[in-house]
Protein backbone atom coordinates (compact mmCIF):
# COMPACT_ATOMS: atom_id res chain seq x y z
CA UNK A 1 0.00 0.00 0.00
CA UNK A 2 1.41 3.22 -1.02
CA UNK A 3 2.12 5.78 2.22
CA UNK A 4 2.96 9.40 2.74
CA UNK A 5 4.85 9.40 5.73
CA UNK A 6 4.46 12.86 7.94
CA UNK A 7 7.12 13.77 9.92
CA UNK A 8 5.67 15.59 13.12
CA UNK A 9 7.34 18.50 15.06
CA UNK A 10 4.33 19.13 17.21
CA UNK A 11 1.76 21.38 15.28
CA UNK A 12 -1.28 20.63 16.31
CA UNK A 13 -2.60 20.33 13.06
CA UNK A 14 -0.69 17.30 12.07
CA UNK A 15 -3.06 15.09 12.62
CA UNK A 16 -5.11 16.77 10.40
CA UNK A 17 -2.95 16.53 7.72
CA UNK A 18 -2.68 12.83 7.72
CA UNK A 19 -7.00 12.86 8.04
CA UNK A 20 -6.75 14.92 5.03
CA UNK A 21 -4.59 12.52 2.94
CA UNK A 22 -6.41 9.33 4.33
CA UNK A 23 -9.73 11.16 3.07
CA UNK A 24 -7.92 11.52 -0.30
CA UNK A 25 -8.01 7.64 -0.46
CA UNK A 26 -4.18 7.40 0.78
CA UNK A 27 -2.42 5.64 3.81
CA UNK A 28 -0.64 8.35 6.01
CA UNK A 29 1.44 7.36 8.89
CA UNK A 30 2.46 10.01 11.18
CA UNK A 31 5.68 9.73 13.29
CA UNK A 32 8.19 11.85 15.58
CA UNK A 33 10.27 14.43 13.73
CA UNK A 34 13.23 13.05 15.02
CA UNK A 35 12.73 9.49 14.59
CA UNK A 36 15.25 7.53 12.49
CA UNK A 37 15.07 6.19 9.21
CA UNK A 38 17.00 3.51 9.01
CA UNK A 39 14.68 1.33 10.24
CA UNK A 40 16.97 0.67 13.66
CA UNK A 41 14.60 -1.20 16.28
CA UNK A 42 11.77 -2.75 15.64
CA UNK A 43 8.95 -2.87 12.91
CA UNK A 44 11.37 -1.62 9.64
CA UNK A 45 11.92 1.44 8.73
CA UNK A 46 9.05 4.00 8.46
CA UNK A 47 10.16 4.88 5.09
CA UNK A 48 8.71 1.66 3.71
CA UNK A 49 6.39 1.76 1.37
CA UNK A 50 6.41 6.02 1.36
CA UNK A 51 5.78 7.40 -1.61
CA UNK A 52 6.78 10.93 -0.41
CA UNK A 53 7.33 12.66 2.97
CA UNK A 54 5.66 15.86 4.41
CA UNK A 55 7.22 17.91 7.21
CA UNK A 56 4.72 19.30 9.84
CA UNK A 57 4.37 22.98 11.56
CA UNK A 58 5.59 22.92 14.86
CA UNK A 59 5.28 25.70 17.80
CA UNK A 60 8.85 25.82 17.59
CA UNK A 61 11.77 27.95 15.93
CA UNK A 62 14.73 25.91 14.32
CA UNK A 63 17.25 28.07 15.71
CA UNK A 64 15.80 27.48 19.46
CA UNK A 65 14.49 24.30 20.70
CA UNK A 66 12.93 22.84 17.39
CA UNK A 67 13.95 19.27 16.65
CA UNK A 68 15.55 18.19 13.76
CA UNK A 69 14.93 15.30 11.15
CA UNK A 70 17.62 12.77 10.46
CA UNK A 71 19.13 13.92 7.61
CA UNK A 72 18.26 10.85 5.04
CA UNK A 73 15.13 12.47 4.39
CA UNK A 74 16.76 14.68 2.20
CA UNK A 75 18.82 11.78 0.86
CA UNK A 76 16.11 9.28 0.06
CA UNK A 77 14.99 10.14 -3.14
CA UNK A 78 11.70 10.71 -2.20
CA UNK A 79 9.51 13.80 -2.70
CA UNK A 80 9.38 16.41 0.40
CA UNK A 81 6.57 19.05 1.27
CA UNK A 82 7.80 21.07 3.97
CA UNK A 83 4.74 23.19 5.87
CA UNK A 84 5.35 26.05 7.88
CA UNK A 85 8.33 24.97 10.43
CA UNK A 86 8.78 21.63 7.63
CA UNK A 87 9.69 24.39 5.45
CA UNK A 88 12.01 26.37 7.33
CA UNK A 89 13.57 23.07 8.91
CA UNK A 90 14.54 22.10 5.20
CA UNK A 91 15.82 25.94 4.33
CA UNK A 92 18.16 25.75 7.75
CA UNK A 93 19.31 22.41 6.86
CA UNK A 94 19.36 22.49 3.21
CA UNK A 95 21.81 26.00 3.78
CA UNK A 96 19.42 28.82 3.75
CA UNK A 97 18.17 31.02 6.37
CA UNK A 98 15.64 31.28 8.89
CA UNK A 99 15.15 34.67 11.03
CA UNK A 100 12.33 36.01 12.94
CA UNK A 101 9.64 38.17 11.39
CA UNK A 102 8.76 41.41 12.24
CA UNK A 103 5.24 40.72 13.13
CA UNK A 104 3.62 37.36 13.49
CA UNK A 105 1.72 36.25 10.22
CA UNK A 106 -1.02 35.03 11.06
CA UNK A 107 -4.44 34.26 10.38
CA UNK A 108 -5.67 34.36 6.90
CA UNK A 109 -3.33 36.03 4.76
CA UNK A 110 -3.16 36.68 1.28
CA UNK A 111 -0.72 33.95 -0.85
CA UNK A 112 0.31 35.82 -4.15
CA UNK A 113 1.32 33.01 -6.85
CA UNK A 114 4.41 33.48 -9.14
CA UNK A 115 4.27 31.56 -12.19
CA UNK A 116 7.82 31.40 -13.25
CA UNK A 117 8.27 31.67 -16.67
CA UNK A 118 10.20 28.35 -17.50
CA UNK A 119 8.20 25.84 -15.19
CA UNK A 120 10.31 22.80 -14.48
CA UNK A 121 7.91 19.56 -15.47
CA UNK A 122 7.98 18.19 -12.09
CA UNK A 123 6.65 21.14 -10.47
CA UNK A 124 3.90 21.40 -12.65
CA UNK A 125 1.45 19.24 -11.19
CA UNK A 126 1.97 21.18 -7.94
CA UNK A 127 1.60 24.82 -9.66
CA UNK A 128 -1.98 23.47 -11.58
CA UNK A 129 -3.58 22.83 -7.73
CA UNK A 130 -3.26 26.65 -7.71
CA UNK A 131 -6.07 27.01 -10.47
CA UNK A 132 -4.58 29.59 -12.57
CA UNK A 133 -5.07 32.35 -10.01
CA UNK A 134 -3.03 34.86 -8.89
CA UNK A 135 -3.86 35.29 -5.74
CA UNK A 136 -5.66 33.28 -2.95
CA UNK A 137 -6.08 32.49 0.89
CA UNK A 138 -4.50 30.78 3.13
CA UNK A 139 -4.22 30.10 6.71
CA UNK A 140 -0.97 31.25 8.61
CA UNK A 141 0.47 31.29 12.31
CA UNK A 142 4.35 31.97 12.17
CA UNK A 143 6.77 34.28 14.01
CA UNK A 144 9.54 33.21 11.07
CA UNK A 145 10.35 33.32 8.14
CA UNK A 146 13.27 32.56 5.26
CA UNK A 147 15.60 35.56 4.50
CA UNK A 148 17.57 33.11 2.50
CA UNK A 149 16.33 30.68 0.18
CA UNK A 150 18.54 26.92 0.29
CA UNK A 151 20.23 26.50 -3.11
CA UNK A 152 18.21 25.09 -5.69
CA UNK A 153 14.88 26.72 -4.27
CA UNK A 154 12.48 28.89 -6.09
CA UNK A 155 9.89 31.30 -4.87
CA UNK A 156 6.43 30.57 -6.46
CA UNK A 157 4.52 32.60 -4.11
CA UNK A 158 4.53 35.22 -1.14
CA UNK A 159 2.60 36.66 1.43
CA UNK A 160 1.18 39.86 0.92
CA UNK A 161 3.79 41.27 3.01
CA UNK A 162 6.36 39.41 0.57
CA UNK A 163 7.47 36.99 2.77
CA UNK A 164 8.36 33.46 0.86
CA UNK A 165 5.38 31.60 0.89
CA UNK A 166 5.39 28.80 -1.91
CA UNK A 167 8.16 27.38 -2.63
CA UNK A 168 9.70 24.93 -4.92
CA UNK A 169 12.91 23.58 -6.16
CA UNK A 170 14.45 23.23 -9.42
CA UNK A 171 15.42 19.57 -9.82
CA UNK A 172 14.33 17.90 -6.92
CA UNK A 173 10.36 17.33 -5.71
CA UNK A 174 11.07 19.80 -3.08
CA UNK A 175 8.46 21.72 -1.94
CA UNK A 176 7.81 24.05 0.59
CA UNK A 177 4.40 25.96 1.89
CA UNK A 178 4.61 28.96 4.21
CA UNK A 179 0.64 27.94 5.46
CA UNK A 180 -1.33 25.02 6.22
CA UNK A 181 -2.89 23.38 3.73
CA UNK A 182 -4.59 21.26 6.07
CA UNK A 183 -6.78 23.93 7.24
CA UNK A 184 -10.11 24.31 5.68
CA UNK A 185 -9.74 27.90 6.01
CA UNK A 186 -6.41 28.01 3.10
CA UNK A 187 -8.26 28.34 -0.36
CA UNK A 188 -6.91 25.41 -2.28
CA UNK A 189 -5.47 23.58 0.70
CA UNK A 190 -6.97 19.81 -0.43
CA UNK A 191 -5.94 20.51 -3.98
CA UNK A 192 -2.63 21.22 -3.45
CA UNK A 193 -2.29 17.84 -1.03
CA UNK A 194 -3.99 16.47 -3.46
CA UNK A 195 -0.94 16.93 -6.21
CA UNK A 196 1.42 16.59 -3.75
CA UNK A 197 0.53 13.46 -2.97
CA UNK A 198 -0.95 11.87 -6.80
CA UNK A 199 0.91 14.51 -9.08
CA UNK A 200 4.03 14.31 -7.74
CA UNK A 201 4.79 11.32 -5.62
CA UNK A 202 2.04 9.55 -8.02
CA UNK A 203 0.03 7.46 -4.92
CA UNK A 204 -2.53 5.16 -5.52
CA UNK A 205 -5.62 5.18 -3.80
CA UNK A 206 -5.35 2.23 -1.80
CA UNK A 207 -6.41 2.86 1.68
CA UNK A 208 -9.49 0.96 2.82
CA UNK A 209 -10.03 -0.28 6.32
CA UNK A 210 -9.89 -4.06 4.30
CA UNK A 211 -6.49 -3.34 3.44
CA UNK A 212 -5.29 -2.09 6.86
CA UNK A 213 -7.44 -5.03 8.78
CA UNK A 214 -5.28 -7.38 6.39
CA UNK A 215 -2.07 -5.63 7.03
CA UNK A 216 -2.44 -5.45 10.74
CA UNK A 217 -3.42 -8.74 10.63
CA UNK A 218 0.10 -9.73 9.56
CA UNK A 219 1.79 -7.72 11.17
CA UNK A 220 0.49 -8.35 14.43
CA UNK A 221 0.83 -12.42 13.45
CA UNK A 222 4.49 -11.73 13.02
CA UNK A 223 5.57 -9.81 15.72
CA UNK A 224 3.28 -12.01 18.67
CA UNK A 225 4.09 -15.48 17.17
CA UNK A 226 3.11 -17.71 19.64
CA UNK A 227 3.52 -15.52 22.76
CA UNK A 228 0.27 -14.83 24.69
CA UNK A 229 -1.11 -11.39 24.87
CA UNK A 230 -3.02 -9.62 27.25
CA UNK A 231 -4.86 -6.25 26.34
CA UNK A 232 -6.29 -3.96 29.02
CA UNK A 233 -9.69 -3.20 28.13
CA UNK A 234 -12.10 -0.52 29.72
CA UNK A 235 -15.47 -0.48 27.59
CA UNK A 236 -14.10 1.61 25.31
CA UNK A 237 -15.21 1.35 21.88
CA UNK A 238 -11.00 1.45 20.85
CA UNK A 239 -10.09 -1.44 23.33
CA UNK A 240 -12.63 -3.55 22.18
CA UNK A 241 -12.00 -3.07 17.91
CA UNK A 242 -8.29 -3.99 19.46
CA UNK A 243 -9.56 -7.13 20.96
CA UNK A 244 -12.13 -7.84 17.94
CA UNK A 245 -8.69 -7.33 15.93
CA UNK A 246 -6.81 -9.40 18.15
CA UNK A 247 -9.11 -12.34 18.20
CA UNK A 248 -9.15 -11.90 14.26
CA UNK A 249 -5.33 -12.48 14.23
CA UNK A 250 -4.50 -14.88 16.66
CA UNK A 251 -5.83 -18.45 18.54
CA UNK A 252 -8.51 -16.81 21.68
CA UNK A 253 -6.50 -19.35 23.39
CA UNK A 254 -3.18 -16.89 23.21
CA UNK A 255 -5.65 -13.54 23.80
CA UNK A 256 -6.33 -12.72 27.57
CA UNK A 257 -8.26 -9.80 28.18
CA UNK A 258 -8.59 -8.06 31.87
CA UNK A 259 -11.12 -5.69 32.84
CA UNK A 260 -11.20 -3.48 35.73
CA UNK A 261 -14.22 -2.98 36.81
CA UNK A 262 -13.54 0.68 38.82
CA UNK A 263 -17.49 1.76 40.02
CA UNK A 264 -16.46 4.94 37.54
CA UNK A 265 -18.29 2.67 34.91
CA UNK A 266 -21.21 3.69 33.11
CA UNK A 267 -24.72 1.56 33.62
CA UNK A 268 -24.22 -2.22 32.95
CA UNK A 269 -20.46 -1.62 31.28
CA UNK A 270 -19.01 -4.52 32.42
CA UNK A 271 -22.03 -7.36 30.98
CA UNK A 272 -21.96 -5.12 27.72
CA UNK A 273 -18.46 -5.91 27.89
CA UNK A 274 -18.19 -9.33 28.29
CA UNK A 275 -20.90 -10.14 26.20
CA UNK A 276 -19.65 -8.91 22.93
CA UNK A 277 -15.93 -10.12 23.65
CA UNK A 278 -17.40 -13.63 23.92
CA UNK A 279 -19.54 -13.21 20.91
CA UNK A 280 -16.31 -12.35 19.31
CA UNK A 281 -14.81 -15.83 20.39
CA UNK A 282 -12.86 -14.52 23.81
CA UNK A 283 -12.13 -17.40 25.72
CA UNK A 284 -9.82 -15.67 28.64
CA UNK A 285 -11.49 -12.88 30.17
CA UNK A 286 -10.38 -11.77 33.59
CA UNK A 287 -12.84 -9.22 35.50
CA UNK A 288 -11.53 -7.47 38.34
CA UNK A 289 -13.83 -6.16 40.43
CA UNK A 290 -11.57 -3.22 42.78
CA UNK A 291 -14.40 -0.96 43.32
CA UNK A 292 -13.90 -1.13 46.74
CA UNK A 293 -10.40 0.06 46.32
CA UNK A 294 -10.77 2.61 44.24
CA UNK A 295 -13.37 4.59 46.54
CA UNK A 296 -11.49 4.68 49.11
CA UNK A 297 -8.57 5.97 47.21
CA UNK A 298 -10.62 8.58 46.06
CA UNK A 299 -12.07 9.49 49.43
CA UNK A 300 -11.50 13.06 50.17
CA UNK A 301 -9.75 13.99 46.60
CA UNK A 302 -11.01 16.73 44.39
CA UNK A 303 -8.10 18.22 42.53
CA UNK A 304 -8.62 16.80 39.17
CA UNK A 305 -4.86 16.15 38.36
CA UNK A 306 -4.85 14.57 41.87
CA UNK A 307 -7.92 12.31 41.09
CA UNK A 308 -6.44 11.69 37.56
CA UNK A 309 -3.07 10.61 39.17
CA UNK A 310 -4.42 8.30 41.94
CA UNK A 311 -6.61 6.22 39.50
CA UNK A 312 -3.74 6.03 37.01
CA UNK A 313 -1.61 4.95 39.75
CA UNK A 314 -4.31 2.78 41.19
CA UNK A 315 -4.48 0.87 38.06
CA UNK A 316 -1.33 -0.12 37.69
CA UNK A 317 -1.31 -1.35 41.26
CA UNK A 318 -4.03 -3.16 40.59
CA UNK A 319 -2.76 -4.47 36.98
CA UNK A 320 0.52 -5.68 38.24
CA UNK A 321 -1.30 -7.46 41.58
CA UNK A 322 -3.94 -9.20 39.34
CA UNK A 323 -1.02 -10.13 36.19
CA UNK A 324 1.05 -11.99 38.65
CA UNK A 325 -2.08 -13.94 39.10
CA UNK A 326 -2.40 -14.56 35.68
CA UNK A 327 0.66 -16.14 35.77
CA UNK A 328 1.27 -15.70 32.00
CA UNK A 329 4.97 -16.45 30.55
CA UNK A 330 7.15 -13.13 30.75
CA UNK A 331 7.69 -12.81 27.42
CA UNK A 332 3.95 -12.09 26.53
CA UNK A 333 2.91 -9.08 25.10
CA UNK A 334 0.91 -6.47 26.21
CA UNK A 335 -1.50 -4.77 23.68
CA UNK A 336 -3.54 -1.34 24.13
CA UNK A 337 -6.33 0.30 22.15
CA UNK A 338 -4.36 3.25 21.97
CA UNK A 339 -5.75 6.07 18.89
CA UNK A 340 -3.47 8.88 17.07
CA UNK A 341 -5.33 11.05 19.24
CA UNK A 342 -4.74 10.19 22.34
CA UNK A 343 -0.92 10.47 21.66
CA UNK A 344 -1.29 13.86 20.31
CA UNK A 345 -3.44 14.79 23.26
CA UNK A 346 -0.85 13.12 25.81
CA UNK A 347 2.13 15.31 24.27
CA UNK A 348 4.00 11.97 24.45
CA UNK A 349 4.85 9.13 21.61
CA UNK A 350 4.36 11.59 18.67
CA UNK A 351 5.85 15.10 18.38
CA UNK A 352 8.20 15.26 21.07
CA UNK A 353 6.81 19.07 21.65
CA UNK A 354 2.63 18.75 21.64
CA UNK A 355 1.67 20.21 24.43
CA UNK A 356 0.39 18.38 27.64
CA UNK A 357 -3.40 19.17 27.86
CA UNK A 358 -4.42 16.38 30.54
CA UNK A 359 -2.76 13.40 31.82
CA UNK A 360 -4.19 10.06 30.01
CA UNK A 361 -3.14 7.24 32.50
CA UNK A 362 -3.45 4.74 29.82
CA UNK A 363 -0.65 5.92 27.43
CA UNK A 364 1.85 5.64 30.27
CA UNK A 365 1.95 3.46 33.07
CA UNK A 366 5.43 2.11 34.26
CA UNK A 367 4.32 -1.39 32.67
CA UNK A 368 3.55 0.07 29.34
CA UNK A 369 7.28 1.70 29.32
CA UNK A 370 8.51 -1.10 30.39
CA UNK A 371 7.03 -3.26 27.82
CA UNK A 372 7.25 -0.57 24.91
CA UNK A 373 11.30 -0.71 25.48
CA UNK A 374 11.39 -4.67 25.60
CA UNK A 375 9.55 -4.13 22.16
CA UNK A 376 6.49 -6.00 23.40
CA UNK A 377 3.94 -3.13 22.96
CA UNK A 378 1.27 -3.58 20.33
CA UNK A 379 -1.14 -0.71 19.68
CA UNK A 380 -2.74 -1.59 16.66
CA UNK A 381 -4.78 1.31 16.45
CA UNK A 382 -2.37 3.85 17.19
CA UNK A 383 -2.48 5.33 13.85
CA UNK A 384 -6.00 5.42 13.31
CA UNK A 385 -8.50 7.94 14.06
CA UNK A 386 -11.85 7.28 15.98
CA UNK A 387 -13.67 7.29 13.17
CA UNK A 388 -11.65 4.80 11.08
CA UNK A 389 -11.23 2.56 14.17
CA UNK A 390 -14.80 2.25 14.44
CA UNK A 391 -15.09 1.18 10.45
CA UNK A 392 -12.89 -0.87 11.33
CA UNK A 393 -14.68 -2.57 14.33
CA UNK A 394 -17.76 -2.94 11.78
CA UNK A 395 -15.56 -4.99 9.49
CA UNK A 396 -14.49 -7.23 12.40
CA UNK A 397 -18.57 -7.99 13.50
CA UNK A 398 -18.26 -5.86 16.90
CA UNK A 399 -21.73 -5.64 18.57
CA UNK A 400 -22.99 -1.73 17.16
CA UNK A 401 -23.74 -0.99 20.57
CA UNK A 402 -19.65 -0.78 21.21
CA UNK A 403 -18.73 0.26 17.89
CA UNK A 404 -21.38 3.16 17.85
CA UNK A 405 -20.44 3.87 21.24
CA UNK A 406 -19.55 7.40 22.29
CA UNK A 407 -15.94 7.87 23.40
CA UNK A 408 -15.37 7.38 27.66
CA UNK A 409 -12.26 8.87 29.11
CA UNK A 410 -10.15 6.24 31.00
CA UNK A 411 -10.64 7.51 34.67
CA UNK A 412 -14.16 7.56 34.19
CA UNK A 413 -17.02 8.99 35.87
CA UNK A 414 -14.51 10.53 37.88
CA UNK A 415 -13.87 13.29 36.04
CA UNK A 416 -17.42 13.47 35.97
CA UNK A 417 -18.10 14.47 39.08
CA UNK A 418 -16.22 17.75 39.63
CA UNK A 419 -15.45 17.47 43.47
CA UNK A 420 -14.81 14.85 45.56
CA UNK A 421 -16.17 11.28 43.70
CA UNK A 422 -18.23 8.87 46.10
CA UNK A 423 -19.63 5.64 45.72
CA UNK A 424 -23.35 7.34 46.12
CA UNK A 425 -22.30 9.91 43.43
CA UNK A 426 -21.39 7.72 40.81
CA UNK A 427 -25.00 5.70 41.57
CA UNK A 428 -27.05 9.18 40.74
CA UNK A 429 -24.76 9.80 37.68
CA UNK A 430 -24.62 6.30 36.23
CA UNK A 431 -28.70 6.54 36.45
CA UNK A 432 -28.90 10.35 35.26
CA UNK A 433 -26.68 9.36 32.41
CA UNK A 434 -28.79 5.94 31.35
CA UNK A 435 -31.73 8.41 30.98
CA UNK A 436 -29.63 10.53 28.64
CA UNK A 437 -28.19 8.48 26.28
CA UNK A 438 -31.33 5.54 26.00
CA UNK A 439 -33.37 9.17 25.25
CA UNK A 440 -30.52 10.41 22.49
CA UNK A 441 -30.74 6.46 21.13
CA UNK A 442 -35.15 7.01 20.69
CA UNK A 443 -35.02 10.38 19.88
CA UNK A 444 -34.48 10.87 16.14
CA UNK A 445 -32.98 14.45 13.69
CA UNK A 446 -35.31 16.43 12.35
CA UNK A 447 -34.77 15.20 9.18
CA UNK A 448 -35.26 11.64 10.83
CA UNK A 449 -32.19 10.37 9.16
CA UNK A 450 -30.41 8.81 12.45
CA UNK A 451 -30.89 8.91 15.71
CA UNK A 452 -29.32 12.08 18.42
CA UNK A 453 -27.10 9.33 19.64
CA UNK A 454 -25.55 8.83 16.32
CA UNK A 455 -25.72 12.43 15.18
CA UNK A 456 -23.53 13.43 18.91
CA UNK A 457 -19.82 12.89 18.69
CA UNK A 458 -19.86 12.25 22.43
CA UNK A 459 -23.04 13.03 25.05
CA UNK A 460 -23.00 12.28 28.71
CA UNK A 461 -24.23 13.73 32.10
CA UNK A 462 -21.80 15.54 34.64
CA UNK A 463 -22.78 15.50 38.33
CA UNK A 464 -22.13 19.06 39.74
CA UNK A 465 -20.82 19.80 43.45
CA UNK A 466 -23.94 22.02 43.41
CA UNK A 467 -27.28 21.25 45.70
CA UNK A 468 -30.19 23.63 44.31
CA UNK A 469 -33.80 24.19 46.23
CA UNK A 470 -36.83 22.58 44.15
CA UNK A 471 -40.09 21.53 45.08
CA UNK A 472 -41.59 17.65 44.61
CA UNK A 473 -44.98 17.69 45.24
CA UNK A 474 -45.24 19.95 48.32
CA UNK A 475 -41.98 18.98 49.67
CA UNK A 476 -39.06 20.87 49.76
CA UNK A 477 -36.41 19.46 47.30
CA UNK A 478 -32.80 20.04 48.04
CA UNK A 479 -31.32 18.34 45.02
CA UNK A 480 -28.36 17.72 43.15
CA UNK A 481 -27.44 19.70 39.88
CA UNK A 482 -26.57 17.86 36.65
CA UNK A 483 -25.07 19.05 33.72
CA UNK A 484 -25.77 17.49 30.10
CA UNK A 485 -23.11 17.76 28.09
CA UNK A 486 -23.26 17.02 24.27
CA UNK A 487 -20.42 17.92 21.52
CA UNK A 488 -20.26 17.70 17.68
CA UNK A 489 -16.60 16.75 16.67
CA UNK A 490 -14.51 14.68 14.13
CA UNK A 491 -11.82 13.52 16.33
CA UNK A 492 -12.37 15.15 20.16
CA UNK A 493 -9.03 17.55 19.14
CA UNK A 494 -11.95 20.30 19.17
CA UNK A 495 -15.59 20.38 19.45
CA UNK A 496 -19.03 22.14 19.07
CA UNK A 497 -21.78 22.50 20.96
CA UNK A 498 -25.05 19.97 20.07
CA UNK A 499 -27.77 22.00 18.51
CA UNK A 500 -30.31 20.37 20.32
CA UNK A 501 -33.79 21.22 19.75
CA UNK A 502 -35.22 22.71 22.74
CA UNK A 503 -38.42 20.55 22.96
CA UNK A 504 -35.40 17.39 23.10
CA UNK A 505 -33.80 19.05 26.24
CA UNK A 506 -36.86 19.64 28.19
CA UNK A 507 -38.25 16.40 27.49
CA UNK A 508 -35.05 15.07 28.83
CA UNK A 509 -34.34 17.23 31.88
CA UNK A 510 -38.09 16.41 33.09
CA UNK A 511 -37.01 12.63 32.77
CA UNK A 512 -34.11 13.07 34.42
CA UNK A 513 -35.58 15.06 37.53
CA UNK A 514 -38.27 12.47 37.57
CA UNK A 515 -36.52 9.03 37.11
CA UNK A 516 -33.26 10.32 39.19
CA UNK A 517 -34.96 11.18 42.87
CA UNK A 518 -31.47 13.41 43.63
CA UNK A 519 -31.43 15.05 40.94
CA UNK A 520 -33.66 18.24 41.55
CA UNK A 521 -32.23 20.95 38.40
CA UNK A 522 -30.73 19.71 34.57
CA UNK A 523 -28.67 22.56 32.96
CA UNK A 524 -27.13 22.65 29.01
CA UNK A 525 -23.34 22.83 28.61
CA UNK A 526 -22.97 25.31 26.08
CA UNK A 527 -18.84 25.56 25.51
CA UNK A 528 -17.33 24.74 22.42
CA UNK A 529 -13.58 23.37 22.80
CA UNK A 530 -11.58 25.29 22.69
CA UNK A 531 -11.89 27.03 24.93
CA UNK A 532 -13.27 24.48 27.38
CA UNK A 533 -11.97 20.70 27.40
CA UNK A 534 -15.06 17.96 25.86
CA UNK A 535 -14.99 16.32 29.55
CA UNK A 536 -14.78 18.95 33.14
CA UNK A 537 -12.14 17.89 34.34
P1 LIG B 1 -11.03 16.49 26.55
O1 LIG B 1 -11.81 16.50 27.83
O2 LIG B 1 -9.54 16.53 26.77
O3 LIG B 1 -11.32 15.09 25.91
O4 LIG B 1 -11.49 17.51 25.57
C1 LIG B 1 -11.03 14.72 24.60
C2 LIG B 1 -11.49 13.30 24.43
O5 LIG B 1 -10.65 12.43 25.22
C3 LIG B 1 -11.42 11.75 26.19
N1 LIG B 1 -10.60 11.73 27.41
C4 LIG B 1 -9.88 10.68 27.80
N2 LIG B 1 -9.72 9.46 27.25
N3 LIG B 1 -8.29 8.84 29.03
C5 LIG B 1 -8.95 8.53 27.89
O6 LIG B 1 -8.83 7.41 27.42
C6 LIG B 1 -8.40 10.04 29.64
O7 LIG B 1 -7.79 10.29 30.68
C7 LIG B 1 -9.24 11.00 28.98
N4 LIG B 1 -9.56 12.30 29.27
C8 LIG B 1 -10.40 12.71 28.27
C9 LIG B 1 -12.70 12.54 26.35
O8 LIG B 1 -13.76 11.74 26.82
C10 LIG B 1 -12.90 13.05 24.94
O9 LIG B 1 -13.47 12.06 24.13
Amino acid sequence: MDKILILDFGSQTTALIGRRIREAGVYAEIVAGDSPLDGAGSGGSPLDGARGIILSGSPESVYASGIAPDKRVYECGLPLLGICYGLQRMTADLGGLVSALPKWEYGGVEVRIRYPEAVPSHVKPFLEAFGGVESFTAWMSHGDTLTKLAPGFIECGTSASGFPAVLAHEFNSWFGLQFHPELTHTRFGSEILSAFVFGICGCAKSWTMEAYLDEAVDKIRRRVGDNPVLLLISGGVDSAVAGALLLRALDADSVHFMYMDTGLMRKNETSLVKRSLEQLGARHLHIVHCEDEFFTALSGISAPEDKRKIIGDLFITIQERELARLGLSASYFLAQGTLYTDLIESGKGVGNSAHLIKSHHNVGSPLVAAKRQAGRLIEPLDALYKDEARALGRLLGLDELIVGRHPFPGPGLAVRIPGEVTREKCEILREADAVFINELRKRRTADGSKSLYDDIWQAFVVLLPVRSVGVAGDARKYGWVAALRAVTSADGMSAGVYPFAPKDLIEISTLITNNVESIGRVTYDISSKPPATIEWE
